[in-house]
């Protein structure tokens, strides 16, 4: 379905020499990630080594795959780069706002009519600027990638923590913020700290209950929630050839798990045939010809101690079924000891739910193990004891299983089947219980399971599991159940054991699907209007911010000295305000009141110096007086100013609403440069002691701009209101591009400008 065959023709032509470069730039053999990463530098020349876990390096994806609420502020901002169509293959998928209440037919219906402005403008914008755009009900975005674009050896971003699912097909996927994707489509460089890599070696082979799942669930314990920060994880050995392509691809997705910057493996058979199942022969037979660029050195795998940062082994033919949780992937339960833990920690044992597929297990596989238990289920007389729902990634796997019956077997048993989309996995579920307070248990397929994930209820103790094992526990509807061991009973009282999960990798007669849901961009998009409502308070087209005016800036206002800590959440809060994320002008009233005023120590209270009485009012509120009245403000904050995620309207709202500068003792890098991409100065004190000298009443002026270069320090004058300055030294690291984004207003700005010529 549309994949770009040239572009991995290009990719492919150009990997050999490059790998070349790289390994004699490094001067040892290398993993395959870093074969990958360095076969994709912005530019395409490799004239250095990097240190991995060190370096910060340019990149130049060849993919971009965007979620519907991610997509809406991305693609506005995109416009805003006067480019008649993305850099590089984009796409939007439109999964994440459906909410699972009754059914897939009912559900699909109501987020139609309920987020149509959303999705009339995201299939508008997709239509004009060349983007790929996969409708409501089409699929979700992973598996969707999955079986149209990944290719082995590529490298794309997505905007979605999930994205390393295309890993499976031994793609280089990151999980991204929107600004990020703007940066690929606009033709920008994509900047990333080189990963470490950590090498897991998978000997032998899966057999009974055991599947990829599991060994994620594994790495999972081993690795902890944090233990893949930095690092893509790479798979090898003979284990990891016995893996089917999607099962691959459920462990790469679960490595955002583990902090993972991506996960991977090598071309294989196994990837082999399921290119050739979707429709992608062609791609197979390209990677063919370049396997050994798809695969590390050999003497990285003959001695994988010496080239991996970390090493771990999991022997398949040994490895046992894994639950793990509740509240936490990481906590992993062997299955022989599950039913232990739950009665020591008196988890809820009765299972109120049981959910399988999303994103990271509908593959046909998947739906063929846990089906054939609910055959025997079925068969055995035997009904489900809790609650059931199957969610398929994609329309095309729904189809199919459809076809081969599989759905009809779930039905049998009492199982819904829920639209193709995110659902229960985002928390889009209006889940039927009686009494949302009693603590209780679900266990899912999905991959997240942090409180309040799947429900919003806190009480509810979400289990991980693969879908086999899942389908066992929803007909037990018990957690203290084994299905390797344990009998169930029947309506007429006979006891029964369920065999072995059965599972079948392809469809034997082919994948099928009438209408995959996808819709191809016009050729021309030139003549196409994008449709924003002006009415809607979710969606506003963007204005392009000023350029700067070409002279120091001076009588600026301080908007706040914020203390302490100050995250993007803190700068621009999530929960409730996201459904006005394609709004900036509405988002913006979220603007800062998380931050903590350092003269009153109160969140959203800081004063208005152009009003009289009682001057203190909420941020946004000041920001916007200060704006209406032409005069710039200045944020003023502590150290690691805007860690947490890299959410572009962290850098957006404060440019709206008028700030010029934020002054801070020190930035989180990502926030750093978004404020730079949004013609902001990002500065910090040069004497962090200066940050004691900001009083509330200050007028600020930023001097030194006219002369504005790389490592050259700004002034900044500080008028107090006893009439005394101090004028202080402020540092920056805008280096000559980043400055021409300031002068040009953005960096989109610029582009524009360029590509106007
Ligand atoms: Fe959606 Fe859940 Fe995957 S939210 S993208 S199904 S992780």
């Amino acid at each position: 379905m549309a994949f770009d065959l040239e572009m991995i023709k290009a990719v492919y032509a150009n990997m050999g020499t490059r790998i070349e470069a790289a390994r004699s730039a490094v001067g040892r053999p290398l993993t395959l990630t870093e074969k990958i990463l360095y076969a994709h530098l912005y530019g395409g020349t490799v004239s250095q080594a990097y240190e991995r876990g060190v370096s910060y390096v340019d990149f130049a994806p060849d993919r971009v795959a965007m979620q519907d609420a991610t997509a809406q502020m991305a693609l506005l901002q995109f416009m805003q780069a006067g480019k008649p169509t993305a850099a590089v293959p984009s796409t939007v998928h439109c999964d994440h706002l459906i909410q699972a209440k009754e059914g897939a037919d009912q559900d699909l219906a109501i987020a139609n009519s309920e987020n149509k402005e959303v999705y009339d403008f995201l299939a508008s914008v997709s239509n004009k600027y060349g983007l790929g755009f996969w409708k409501p009900g089409a699929g979700i975005i992973h598996q969707v990638v999955l079986e149209n674009y990944a290719f082995p050896g590529g490298m794309m971003i997505g905007t979605d923590s999930h994205t390393p699912n295309a890993g499976g097909l031994g793609m280089i996927a990151i999980g991204v913020g929107g600004a990020d994707a703007v940066d690929v489509m606009a033709g920008m460089a994509w900047e990333l700290k080189f990963p470490k890599v950590i090498g897991v070696k998978l000997t032998g082979k899966l057999s009974g209950w055991a599947s990829a799942k599991d060994v994620i669930l594994k790495v999972a314990g081993i690795l902890t929630v944090k233990g893949g920060t930095g690092a893509i994880v790479e798979y090898f050995g003979e284990g990891a050839e016995n893996l089917s392509a999607t099962g691959k691809g459920t462990i790469c997705n679960m490595g955002a798990e583990i902090g993972a910057t991506t996960s991977v493996f090598s071309f294989d058979e196994k990837m082999a045939t399921y290119l050739q199942g979707t429709g992608r022969a062609e791609v197979a037979e390209l990677a063919a010809g370049v396997r050994q660029h798809l695969r590390a050195d050999e003497e990285v795998y003959q001695n994988p101690e010496n080239f991996y940062d970390q090493l771990i082994e999991i022997d398949l033919n040994t490895l046992e079924p894994y639950v793990n949780g509740p509240f936490t992937p990481d906590a992993a339960w062997p299955i022989s000891e599950f039913a232990a833990a739950v009665r020591e920690h008196g988890w809820p044992e009765k299972l109120e739910v049981g959910l399988i597929g999303s994103c990271t297990n509908s593959s046909y596989e998947d739906i063929t193990r846990a089906a054939s238990i609910a055959k025997q289920a079925a068969d055995k007389g035997l009904t489900v004891q809790a609650e059931y729902t199957v969610t398929p990634g994609s329309e095309l796997v729904r189809y199919t299983v459809e076809r081969d019956g599989l759905l009809d077997t779930f039905a049998q048993m009492g199982g819904v089947v829920l639209a193709n989309a995110c659902g229960p996995c985002i928390g889009q579920w209006a889940r039927h219980t009686d009494d949302p307070k009693r603590r209780n248990s679900i266990i899912t397929s999905f991959n997240r399971n942090f409180a309040k994930r799947n429900d919003g209820n806190p009480n509810t103790h979400a289990f991980v599991a693969s879908p086999e094992i899942v389908t066992a526990f929803a007909i037990a509807g018990d957690l203290t159940f084994n299905p390797l061991t344990d009998t169930l009973t029947t309506s007429t009282g006979e006891q029964v054991k369920l065999s072995e999960p059965e599972g079948i990798e392809m469809p034997p007669r082919g994948f099928a699907v009438e209408d995959a849901g996808y819709q191809q961009p016009a050729a021309d998009g030139s003549g196409v209007s994008v449709m924003v409502s002006p009415e809607s308070d979710r969606l506003q087209l963007l204005e392009p911010f000023k350029p700067w005016e070409g002279t120091d800036l001076l009588g600026l206002r301080l908007l706040i000295k914020a203390k302490g800590k100050c995250t993007t959440d803190h700068i621009s809060m999530a929960g409730p305000w996201l459904k006005y994320r394609g709004h900036l002008d509405n988002i913006s009233n979220n603007m800062l009141i998380g931050a903590i005023n350092a003269f009153n120590e109160q969140p959203n209270a800081v004063k208005d110096a152009l009003t009289q009485g009682n001057p203190y009012s909420a941020v946004p509120t000041v920001a916007r007086n200060y704006k209406a009245q032409g005069i710039g403000s200045v944020v003023v904050g502590d150290e690691n100013y805007g860690e947490g995620s890299s959410r572009e309207h962290a850098a957006m709202e404060p440019r709206h609403l008028g700030v010029r500068a934020v002054l801070v003792k020190s930035f989180a890098r990502i926030h750093e440069t978004n404020l730079k991409k949004q013609g902001m100065l990002g500065l910090t004190f040069d004497n962090k002691a200066d940050y004691d000298l900001v009083e509330e009443d200050d007028t600020i002026d930023i001097l030194g701009l006219t002369d504005f270069q790389p490592g050259k320090p700004l002034q900044v004058r500080l008028h107090h209101a006893d009439g005394d300055t101090d004028l202080i030294t402020v540092n920056h690291t805008y280096n000559e591009g980043q400055i021409a984004w300031f002068k040009a207003g953005s960096a989109l700005n610029l582009i524009r400008q360029m590509e106007a010529g």
